[in-house]
């Protein structure tokens, strides 16, 4: 039979303290949303999720419509009930299975949602309902049981007595329906007489009214229906993901040093035999080949390493690619494109903006390159810069293959430095150097005999 899924994302969550929609925040290098979104693809294609938003709905749409789900706006948010509502008669969601998900609750498991629905299944019954016994269950909604064993209700925090608030088992707000029976009874739930809202839970008395069960599908690993509500939850489900993510990559074959200390976006991909270093933050759609160090402290997005390259402590690369072998760092930054070449090294204080460096050419100390196309084994001496911006517009920076460009050289571009030219140290370089030619711009120096002995001579008197 066939499964939708609903995930109900609309709520502004008044305790995150936050201008920005609670599903907005991020965890574990992704917003809440598309974590729940991830999960909910395992059981439905992307035709058959809808996401029900409505606080910040277009910046909402806008973040997750990559992923090709459906939205439906709730334009008030007047409880779970009400905004499961706002799907009622959508083609598709009338037949079938309707599970459904809270999209601040975002590290459920696939393996868990394929539970749910097997035991769904399996049972028969009118709905089903993950649960969880917590230590501290204040906040949830607790689940009373009837003597079947079958949730008689589901009580909020705010409406539980002394006794009701000692339940441990306390409800996920995941759910699996029968779609027929949803949504006749759904339509009949009222607002609560305190907050007005219409909740979801209340359904399963409606449910039971009618001689139908709900059954709870009780979960070991409470951690996996976190809901966060507050900043602190969320900090402890963003440290539940990286710990995923770490653990997933050590048993691949990475060693990570103090693995307690580095940050790894799930989407993050690491070869075999690669090291990284303490602190390393490693995000966005990063790809490390085999064998690569990544030094102590470096902060790594989007980048891409290619086999067996080294990169030094404190390093920032972004955007950037890495050839095989390449070695960058300690303390340089890559941005914007750059490109390093196969074997070429890159040292401290290299910056590198919308610039490829050629196989096996060296820049090791305190240079800018910006918008610069550079050959192979050249030598970019310590302090040269690209003078790629005159306030106005960017200019480029050719240098060919085997070029020398001596210390402290200053490039104003566009420029050319020829392939297997000289540029003499601390020259300004304003136009093209030739081919095999040596390029020279600076002052010529000139010696005073005696001069500064005459002039403490002359100051004793
Ligand atoms: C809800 C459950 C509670 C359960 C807990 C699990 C109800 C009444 N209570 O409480 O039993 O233990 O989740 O985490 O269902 N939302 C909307 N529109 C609305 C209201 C909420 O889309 O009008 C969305 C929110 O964006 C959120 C989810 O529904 O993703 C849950 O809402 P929230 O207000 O956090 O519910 P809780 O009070 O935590
Ligand atoms: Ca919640």
């Amino acid at each position: 039979m066939s499964v939708s899924v609903v995930i109900l994302a609309a709520g502004l969550g008044t305790r995150m303290k936050s201008n920005l929609a609670k599903v907005l925040h991020r965890a574990g290098g992704a917003c809440l949303l598309e974590h729940v979104i991830r999960s909910a693809r395992t059981i439905a294609e992307a035709g058959r999720i809808t996401a029900v938003i409505g606080h910040q709905a277009d910046a909402v749409r806008q973040e997750v419509s990559p992923s090709g789900v459906q939205f439906q706006v709730q334009t008030e948010q007047k409880g779970t009930g009400h905004a499961l509502r706002v799907c009622a008669g959508l083609p598709g969601l009338d037949q079938g299975r309707v599970v459904v998900l809270y999209g601040d609750c975002p590290l459920l498991s696939p393996a868990t949602l394929q539970r749910l629905i097997a035991a769904h299944e399996a049972g028969g019954q009118s709905a089903t309902v993950i649960t969880t016994n917590l230590d501290n269950p204040t906040g949830y909604g607790r689940i009373l049981r009837d003597a079947d064993g079958n949730v008689r209700a589901i009580v909020e925090e705010k409406a539980a007595t002394a006794e009701e608030k000692r339940v441990s088992e306390i409800n996920s707000g995941i759910y699996c329906f029968e779609a027929a029976d949803l949504w006749p009874h759904l339509a009949r739930v009222e607002p609560n007489p305190a907050s007005g809202e219409i909740y979801l839970t209340d359904l399963v008395e409606l449910l039971r009214a009618s001689g139908k069960a709900t059954v709870p599908l009780v979960i070991e690993d409470p951690s996996e229906i976190l809901g966060i509500n507050t900043r602190v939850e969320l900090a402890e489900v963003d440290r539940l993901f990286r710990n995923r993510k770490v653990r997933e990559l050590m048993l691949s074959g990475v060693t990570i040093e103090r693995p307690e200390t580095v940050t790894i976006d799930h989407g993050v991909e690491i070869g075999q035999d690669t090291i990284i270093g303490s602190f390393a933050q490693l995000l966005g759609s990063t790809k490390i080949a085999s064998q690569c160090t990544i030094g102590a402290m470096s902060i790594l997005e989007n980048a891409q390493i290619g086999e067996g390259c080294s990169v030094f402590p404190y390093s920032s690369i972004q955007d950037s690619t890495l050839g095989a072998g390449a070695h960058v760092g300690p303390y340089a930054r890559l941005r914007m494109g750059a490109v390093v070449e196969e074997g070429a090294h890159v040292g401290n204080f290299v910056e590198l903006k919308k610039t490829r460096l050629g196989a096996a050419s060296k820049s090791m100390h305190l240079a800018y390159l910006g918008d610069s196309t550079i050959g192979s084994k050249v030598n970019i001496g310590a302090g040269t810069i690209t003078c790629n911006y005159d306030g106005q517009k960017k200019s480029p920076t050719l240098i060919g293959d085997g070029a020398f460009v001596g210390s402290n050289s200053t490039l104003v571009a566009p420029v050319e430095i020829g392939p297997g030219s000289y540029v003499a140290a601390g020259s300004v370089i304003t136009k093209a150097v030739p081919e095999d030619a040596l390029g020279i711009g600076r002052g010529r120096q000139e010696n005073k005999e005696g001069w500064a002995k005459a002039r403490r001579e002359k100051k004793k008197g």
